[in-house]
């Protein structure tokens, strides 16, 4: 399937979504955020996608916001605008998000991959909230989900400075899980989704919920609310299987029931 501004695929239960606006550096402007999260959405209520990979091109994952949407507008037309409405409905994605990430990943960018449940890098990547270079701040998410990701430090350091990361540092902080060489990036990422896909797929949604709230609540709340979850996969098949397989050692043909 293809949208003008991103091009979606789906091979052996992992879609693939790469951003296609190559001369600006994959800048994420208000139509290509629109058409992503109603790809996103499609893609989540498809019972044939176990994961989803999100990408850009070598160059750029994303070099931000499109400055052209914001240069212009008053306080009203921002407010009006509403449009981190579209990246709550991403937030809301179910179905695991993998960002393979190379070359620019700054700005909204950074803040897209940070929507994302795991991100891999090339060794070309390069992470930064430049923002408060061109007179503003993060306003998808960057001052939250960079801080509680990397602490306070390194991120007031990153959001007041506007300076890149390297692909290294990004893991060496805990923000990107695999760098790898830029020749083999997305498909260490496919590769990844494909191991996720082969999972129980109600357990590694339920799964992913759980962790996204310990970034949400407290500890004593979010082990109430994993303990609840985990109760809730023994009304699954899925459950019968896993451990049935395990027990007559063989391996499990899941059904997401
Ligand atoms: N918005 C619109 N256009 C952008 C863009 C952006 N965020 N980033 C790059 N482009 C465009 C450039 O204007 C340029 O277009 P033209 O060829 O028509 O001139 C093209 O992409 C290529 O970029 P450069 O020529 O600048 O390439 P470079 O290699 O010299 O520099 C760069 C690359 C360092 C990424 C530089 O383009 C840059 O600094 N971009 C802006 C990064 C930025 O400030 N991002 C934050 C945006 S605000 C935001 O994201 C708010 C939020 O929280 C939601």
């Amino acid at each position: 399937m293809s949208e003008s501004l991103l091009h979606s695929s789906v091979e052996e239960r992992v879609a693939v979504v790469r951003l296609k606006r190559p001369k600006v550096l994959n800048a994420l402007s208000l139509e290509m955020m629109a058409q992503l999260a109603d790809v996103l959405e499609r893609l989540d209520s498809d019972p044939d996608v176990r994961c989803i990979v999100l990408t850009g091109d070598e160059r750029a994952f994303a070099a931000g916001a499109d400055i052209n949407d914001m240069a212009d507008a008053s306080v009203a037309t921002m407010y009006e605008r509403n449009q981190f409405a579209r990246w709550e409905r991403i937030k809301r994605i179910r179905t695991p998000i993998i960002a393979a990430v190379s070359g620019y990943c700054l700005g909204g960018g950074c803040e897209l991959a940070m929507h994302c449940d795991i991100i891999i890098a090339s060794e070309t990547a390069r992470f930064a909230q430049p923002e408060i270079n061109i007179g503003v701040m993060p306003g998808a998410g960057g001052t939250q989900r960079l801080t509680r990701a990397l602490g306070k430090f390194r991120a007031m350091e990153l959001i007041l400075t506007g300076r890149q990361m390297t692909a290294r540092e990004a893991y060496d902080a805990g923000l990107v899980t695999r760098v790898v060489p830029v020749e083999i990036y997305l498909d260490e990422a496919v590769k990844l989704a494909r191991e996720i896909g082969q999972k129980a797929p109600l357990a590694v949604r339920l799964a992913k919920e759980a962790v996204l709230k310990a970034w949400e609540t407290s500890l004593s709340e979010g082990l109430e609310y994993e303990r609840k979850l985990f109760y809730l996969l023994f009304g699954t098949e899925d459950q019968r299987e896993g451990m049935k397989a395990f027990l007559e050692k063989r391996p499990a043909a899941y059904r997401g029931r």
